[in-house]
């Protein structure tokens, strides 16, 4: 705990990142290596879920994006999925006292309508119990997939043309980001991937464009505390120099 104590006070407040995305990888892998069910690394990975939002809650970051269930998770074995499907519906519920008392908003991205009703409910009535709140916002992308994003910002801003509201060429980085399940947010400064794996699969493809990167082998349900305040080092250490040299960076600071 003095360890913790000890990072967080090794921050840099000047540089902390405004948003953060996580793509909570590694639950299955966890469970296998304790000779548990898949579905119990599930359920372990929302006592992450919990620590990880009461820290960046803490720390005053602004926006956590959490990668809960990609469209490609639909094609899991039926079991698999009905135990997320729950084990969502559950967590949400039995959070959502610590999440209005730590000021949490909730915002749901992604195709909600194909969430099952039961957990749906669960999810629509803690986003709107949270709408209120000003502290973090925890985006939940459930359902989710960036194609599948992109593609209905494209379609939102072509119907948009057709009906006369817009002209092609009005169609710019700002207006199309608008479109966005993200809309008004601002692009994750760090993305953490855990579980070991150096992919995206399929997450935020737009919004990361100049994010930085933070991959780590500690399966999601191991992540803790110290580790987020890691990445977090990591993320204060680099050079964010967005196409310009070292040397304007340096001038502009
Ligand atoms: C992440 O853990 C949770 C979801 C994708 C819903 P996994 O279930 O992908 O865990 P591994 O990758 O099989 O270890
Ligand atoms: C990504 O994890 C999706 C979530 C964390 C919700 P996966 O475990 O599904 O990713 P892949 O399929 O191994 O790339
Ligand atoms: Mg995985």
């Amino acid at each position: 705990m003095n360890e913790l104590k000890d990072k967080i006070s090794r921050l840099d407040s000047t540089r902390m990142p405004v948003h953060v995305a996580m793509i909570m990888d590694g639950n299955g892998r966890w469970a296998k290596k304790q000779g548990f069910m898949r579905s119990d690394g599930h359920a372990e990975g929302v006592s992450t879920v919990h620590r990880v939002t009461k820290l960046s809650s803490d720390l005053g970051i602004k926006y956590l994006t959490l990668y809960a269930f990609s469209t490609e998770n639909w094609n899991r074995p039926d079991d698999e999925v009905a135990t997320l499907m729950y084990l969502i519906g559950w967590a949400i519920e039995r959070e959502l006292p610590e999440l209005l008392r730590n000021n949490v908003r909730i915002h749901l991205i992604g195709d909600i309508e194909r969430i099952p009703e039961d957990a749906r409910k669960r999810l629509f009535d803690a986003r709107d119990a949270t709408a209120h709140c000003t502290g973090l916002q925890l985006n939940m992308c459930l359902s989710y997939s960036s194609r599948w994003e992109i593609a209905d910002a494209a379609r939102k801003i072509a119907r948009k043309a057709a009906a006369g509201e817009i002209t092609p060429d009005e169609i710019s980085e700002d207006l199309f980001a608008s479109n966005l399940a993200t809309a008004g947010m601002p692009d994750p400064d760090l993305l953490i991937r855990t579980g070991g794996e150096e992919r995206i699969s399929n997450y935020l493809l737009w919004q990361i464009a100049y994010s930085e990167l933070y991959f780590t082998p500690v399966l999601w349900p191991d992540f803790s505390d110290e580790d987020y305040v890691d990445a977090i080092i990591s993320f204060q250490n680099r050079e964010r120099r967005f196409g310009k040299t070292s040397e304007q960076v340096q001038n502009e600071d």
